[in-house]
């Protein structure tokens, strides 16, 4: 292909590609399957990369994330970022409609939009382009971070219905809860600090200096403000959201157009009781605005906040508790984490009786002390942890809290390492970190030995019958049976369960093994890379971090973990009892469902989504998270979502559960 062909066709590809975004995500009407999508999308970027000058800058596999960036470029907002004047309670919302009707002198429609709790961004469109996505900064000025807001799937790169030249759009980005949970569960695997709650995690994402790894994290904007030439836009605000809808944005879901502050009171109350809980993405309120837009110039603003809108904010998910002691638990690295034991207290529907306090800079940080009354609060709706201490309740008798010098459970003497918050165990044989070295290594995302639970792995260290990982596979039924609450029948079980292990792939048992920093991800980069446990050993340093994803201190606590002689002796023994410590020749491997694209919705009761995406992906089977004409089956579980709908719209074939646990049993009898 010469350089003009490449240039027509990259920018025949990169339309293409756009227009199925545009039929997939605005008009739900995809016209190719996910694969095919795929498919184009590789090709551009070969074409891309073979002719980087030719690359438009609204080209789709910007989806993917671009090269690292040095710093964000800051860049005055159009009109000011302003903020909304808060109300706390139905007397506050009802004082706002009235102050509205008096300066207008007649009553108004409201529109209300949950508030969503994330971090404000606004998208410039030049065009028809998108040009610039600046974040709020302090409302007069902020950073272009259009590089990792490209990565954002649901924000369009271009638009293809006529608009002005100029036309921005502002609203949220945020992170579902799920993913929010996704990356703390990664930094928490590779020893990295959380994120104490979504709006904290999409703060940092959005600023991240490379892309690629913001692309990742699964970021979404809902949008909520137009400003272009006033002429293009109509007349009311839902309107507007509906136009933007039209153009390609998501715009809050939920929001309503009312007619009276009373539904909208009322709204408010419903959706904070009945909504909100059932919400996959962070809400701290609705916000309300005067519907017809023309109004909101006769309104205009206080020396701080419009007169046209106001955030009703709901009670936040805090309570006060006092501090009735607080313990230290050793994690399976040996990392010490001081735990608050709280006086009971409610909480977001549950009752709280303890909350992490992270580490002793955080405990230093707070001022916390042991008596102490203070707030705890559900980060992200997930965790409790303290978050202020009400000093003016202080007596004086509160005890401060200091590191223990010696490891809670084996007695030996604690260290700080240098550069390191953690204070930590480096006892090898501390029972605490065998045992949670042991409840890692049967967990589901590891070997996944079912029904090796908490107390089990307790019973059988009393008992002195786990040693290390190699002693799970020397178990004897009468071992476990003897054991309090077993007998027979469930020693049998457990024996199925643990033989069963050994066929879980080498991804998995390098994982088990929980080398330092080595998180699910790792294991699988590492296994793909070296095809055995011989090789990773044998690597050197460099070799190791060169593969993409993988990085110095990963290679660095991989080389410390094979350096010492027990775990080279730990691997022999479980080489023995035939763990795979290799991947085996996937080209014999029986593919039965190849060619087929499923897609999973509700809840299963035998299979976890992850599970059972594997499950079919091991089969040959393709997964998708839409559904099309393409889609050949859709497994629908318990409170199926809208995509079991489309299937039935669009005659794709439905199947329940039974169908991959018949696939399961048959396989099973198989082997
Ligand atoms: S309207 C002129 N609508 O909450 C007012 N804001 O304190 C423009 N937010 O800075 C804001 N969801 O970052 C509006 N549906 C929504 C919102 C929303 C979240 C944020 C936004 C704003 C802050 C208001």
């Amino acid at each position: 292909m010469n350089r003009e062909e490449a240039k027509r066709e990259i920018e025949r590809l990169t339309e293409e590609l756009l227009r199925h975004n545009y039929l997939y995500y605005v008009k739900n009407q995809p016209e190719i399957s996910d694969y095919e999508y795929d498919m184009l999308l590789k090709k551009l970027q070969k074409l891309e990369d073979q002719f980087p000058e030719f690359k438009l800058p609204y080209s789709p596999t910007s989806r993917v994330g671009g090269e690292p960036v040095e710093g964000f470029e800051t860049v005055k907002h159009s009109i000011p970022m302003i903020s909304l004047d808060n109300a706390y309670s139905e007397g506050e919302l009802l004082n706002f409609n009235e102050r509205v009707e008096k300066l207008l002198g007649h009553s108004v429609e409201y529109t209300v939009e949950p508030k969503i709790d994330g971090i404000g961004l606004a998208l410039i469109y030049k065009n028809g382009v998108l040009s610039m996505a600046i974040t709020r900064g302090d409302g007069v000025q902020g950073d272009n971070v259009i590089e990792n807001a490209k990565t954002i799937k649901n924000i369009p790169l271009k638009i293809f219905s006529k608009i002005p030249d100029y036309f921005e759009v502002r609203g949220e980005v945020f992170l579902p809860f799920e993913t929010f949970r996704k990356i703390n569960e990664e930094k928490e695997q590779n020893g990295e600090e959380l994120f104490a709650n979504p709006r904290n995690a999409v703060a940092g994402t959005i600023r991240l200096k490379d892309p690629k790894i913001a692309s990742k994290r699964g970021m979404q904007m809902y949008c909520y403000q137009i400003i272009t030439d006033e002429s293009f836009l109509p007349r009311s605000h839902f309107e507007r959201l509906k136009l933007l809808n039209s153009l390609g944005f998501d715009t809050p879901p939920h929001t309503l157009k009312l007619k009276e502050i009373k539904e909208v009171v009322e709204y408010c109350k419903k959706f904070e009781e009945v909504i909100k809980p059932s919400l996959t993405f962070p809400v701290d309120g609705m916000v309300i605005k005067v519907d017809n837009v023309s109004l909101w110039e006769k309104l205009g603003t206080t020396a701080k906040f419009p007169r046209y809108a106001i955030a009703f904010k709901f009670k936040p998910e805090q309570a006060t508790t006092r501090i009735l002691n607080v313990t230290f638990q050793v994690g399976r690295t040996g990392v010490i984490t001081p735990v608050a034991e709280l006086e009971p207290v409610k909480l977001a529907g549950t009752t709280v009786k303890r909350a992490t306090l992270h580490n002793f800079d955080e405990i230093k940080r707070l001022d916390i002390r042991i008596g102490d009354t203070v707030f705890v609060e559900k980060a992200g709706e997930i965790i409790p942890k303290v978050v202020k201490v009400v000093k003016s309740k202080r007596s004086g008798i509160e005890k401060e809290i200091t590191p223990p010098e010696k490891c809670p459970v084996c007695g030996e003497k604690t260290v700080q390492l240098e550069g390191e918050v953690a204070v930590r165990c480096i006892n090898p044989s501390c029972p605490a970190i065998l045992k949670n070295s042991i409840l890692h290594f049967v967990s589901r995302d590891a070997m996944d030995i079912r029904g090796m639970g908490e107390s089990l792995v307790d019973r059988l260290l009393e008992k002195n019958l786990l040693k290390d990982f190699a002693s799970i596979y020397q178990l004897k039924k009468e071992d476990i049976a003897s054991l309090e609450r077993m007998g027979d029948k469930s020693a049998e079980n457990l024996l199925k369960e643990i033989e069963k292990s050994k066929q879980k792939p080498f991804p998995n048992v390098l994982y088990a093994l929980g080398i330092r920093y080595v998180g699910q991800k790792a294991a699988k980069l590492l296994a793909a890379h070296f095809k055995s446990i011989d090789r990773i050993i044998n690597a050197n340093e460099e070799e190791i971090a060169e593969i993409e994803g993988i990085g110095k201190k990963i290679a660095e606590s991989i080389k410390k973990y094979f350096s010492l002689k027990h775990n080279l002796e730990l691997i022999e023994k479980l080489k023995k009892h035939n763990l795979q410590f290799e991947i085996k020749d996937e080209k014999n491997k029986p593919q039965p469902l190849k060619g087929l694209t499923f897609v999973l919705t509700g809840e299963m009761e035998n299979f976890t989504r992850k599970e059972a995406t594997e499950f079919l992906e091991n089969l040959g089977a393709k997964v998708s998270s839409s559904v099309s004409r393409k889609t050949d089956y859709v497994i629908v579980g318990k409170n199926p979502g809208s995509k079991f709908r489309k299937a039935v719209e669009l005659g794709v074939k439905t199947v329940d559960e039974q169908f991959l646990l018949n696939f399961k049993e048959k396989l099973e009898k198989k082997n």
